[in-house]
């Protein structure tokens, strides 16, 4: 069985850091109307607090794409289990994500969007994890950069669990858990 290791960010720094990135987000659509895609479910918490951050009249829409199984490592390819309900050509972009950590998912999803003649498309990932990437993708805007390790809470599950967890923590795994 899995435990929580340690906490590596807590409730407050969370707090500050999502309203720093609100800010932002504010500040570089300042007049626009962009839509604003919660990848779930791993973004749902993240996405929730930050777009009460953000004083612009967002457009909400929510995603479901699946890369991982019950494990801890990528197998590679993405599939929508769960489309967008609008139509986003012509439109300005913002997909929320948990974290990035090959880089598969979002580099696939945002050529996707992209094909589908979005106006413009950014990623705002609450982490990073640049260790693990696998292809070239960069986030546009990112919350904390982390090492190469596992983490759940703040949206973040491992095996379904732990998403409602107020802080990111790391996670130790027994011998052969690892996929
Ligand atoms: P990737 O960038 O395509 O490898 O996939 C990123 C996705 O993998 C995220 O949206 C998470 O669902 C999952 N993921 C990657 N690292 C972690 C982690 O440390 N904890 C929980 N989920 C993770
Ligand atoms: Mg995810």
């Amino acid at each position: 069985m899995e435990k929580i290791d340690k906490i590596l960010i807590n409730a407050k720094d969370i707090k500050n850091r999502v309203a720093q990135m609100g800010a932002l987000i504010q500040t570089d659509y300042a007049e626009k109307s962009p839509v604003v895609i919660c990848v779930l479910k791993g973004a749902m918490v993240f996405y929730s607090d930050l777009v009460r951050q953000i004083d612009l009249p967002l457009i909400f829409d929510t995603i479901s794409v699946s890369s991982y199984g019950a494990g801890t490592s990528s197998s590679g390819k993405i599939n929508i289990i769960k489309d967008l309900d609008c139509d986003i050509s012509g439109k300005d972009v913002i997909v929320v994500e948990d974290i990035i950590d090959s880089g598969l998912t979002m580099k696939t999803l945002t050529l996707t969007l992209k094909n589908r003649g979005a106006k413009s498309v950014k990623v705002c990932a609450f982490l990073d994890k640049p260790s693990g990437r696998r292809v070239d993708f960069k986030a546009d805007y990112v919350g904390y950069q982390i090492g190469d390790e596992f983490v759940v809470g703040y949206g973040l599950d491992f095996d379904g669990k732990y998403r409602n967890l107020p802080y990111i923590g790391a996670i130790s795994l027994d011998e052969g858990e690892r996929e």
